[in-house]
């Protein structure tokens, strides 16, 4: 049986990272959506695109979630986008209801699945997911803090003009204005970027980096979907190539980092079977007092849910 990933979701973000994973040739894709014909749609005008691609793995849509059955990573994108002026937190009450009968019929049609939620507010759609579906912790997971870190990343390039690849840096705690980029831990060509950077400057490049999808809704009046999709499809490639990367994003803290019982972007390695561990860097006493707050924003959002 090959490999294969189930989208829920043919919005933007959802349709771009189904795109993304067969230009790789990544799984055979199923997209699901509640409005069968988009789904159809764009799933077909992926499939028209592989034979100029020389991608051999098949797209298909659909409005049955009965087509998940069998998959190996379910991308859960579907529900309400943010508007200007609204945070993430304020899609809770509409999301909770998406993502909740979403991870209804993982459990029912794909009890052995993955599940990979891109969904706001992000450490709580997750709470909800691993919640309804029931699933191990390993088996559950966000798409945040690769999407923060790379924006982190590609802030600190254009600054000091490198090229992308030079540039290491980690972003952890939740997918909101509490996130944590870890400045103790980021590099530039080796070098600890407070060499190569001001501190007043490296907070301005902090706060964009909080703002920076803010930033694209207001210049694009919608939610983005290049970096989130291209986030998603970064930790797919390494669950399912069992490439065992450490990637941030929301896993279920038991215990590390001092945390307990909650979804936070946290540094995670990916391999077969989800999420193999959680590994746990040397934080400053400044970002233990971050992430601990962003914890606290976390649980805040998910008492809300209840
Ligand atoms: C973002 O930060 C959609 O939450 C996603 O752009």
């Amino acid at each position: 049986m090959g490999r294969k990933i189930s989208v829920i979701g043919a919005g933007k973000v959802g349709s771009t990272t189904a795109h993304l994973i067969a230009l790789k040739g990544l799984a055979d894709v199923v997209i699901v959506n509640r409005t069968e014909g988009i789904a159809k749609g764009v799933a077909l005008d992926i499939a028209e695109s592989m034979p100029v691609e020389c991608m051999s793995v098949r797209v298909t849509g659909t409005g049955d979630y009965g087509a998940i059955s069998g998959s190996d990573i379910i991308v859960v994108t579907a529900g309400a986008q943010r508007r200007e002026g609204m945070s993430r937190d304020d899609l809770l009450k509409v999301n909770a209801d998406i993502v909740s009968e979403i991870a209804n019929e993982i459990k029912k049609n794909a009890p052995d699945s993955i599940v990979l939620v891109v969904s706001n507010p992000l450490d709580a759609m997750v709470y909800l997911a691993k919640k309804v579906t029931g699933f191990d912790k390993r088996r559950v997971m966000g798409m945040a803090g690769a999407l923060d870190s790379s924006r982190f990343r590609s802030f600190i390039s254009d600054e000091l003009k490198v090229g992308v690849k030079e540039v290491n840096a980690m972003v952890l705690g939740s997918h909101g204005d509490s996130m944590v980029p870890l400045l103790s831990a980021t590099s530039v060509g080796g070098k600890p970027v407070s060499e190569l950077i001001t501190a007043q400057r490296l907070s301005e490049i902090v706060t964009r980096t909080r703002d920076a999808g803010a930033e694209i809704i207001k210049l694009e009046g919608s939610s983005a979907y290049y970096a989130p999709a291209s986030a998603v499809v970064s930790m797919v490639d390494s669950i399912l190539n069992d490439k065992n990367e450490v990637i941030p994003c929301s896993v279920f803290a038991e215990g590390e980092y001092g945390l307990n019982g909650l979804f936070i972007g946290l540094p995670a390695r990916l391999g077969k079977g989800g999420v193999k561990e959680i590994v746990e860097l040397e934080l400053t006493e400044n970002e233990k007092k971050e992430l601990s707050g962003s914890a606290e924003k976390i649980s805040a959002s998910v008492a809300a849910l209840k």
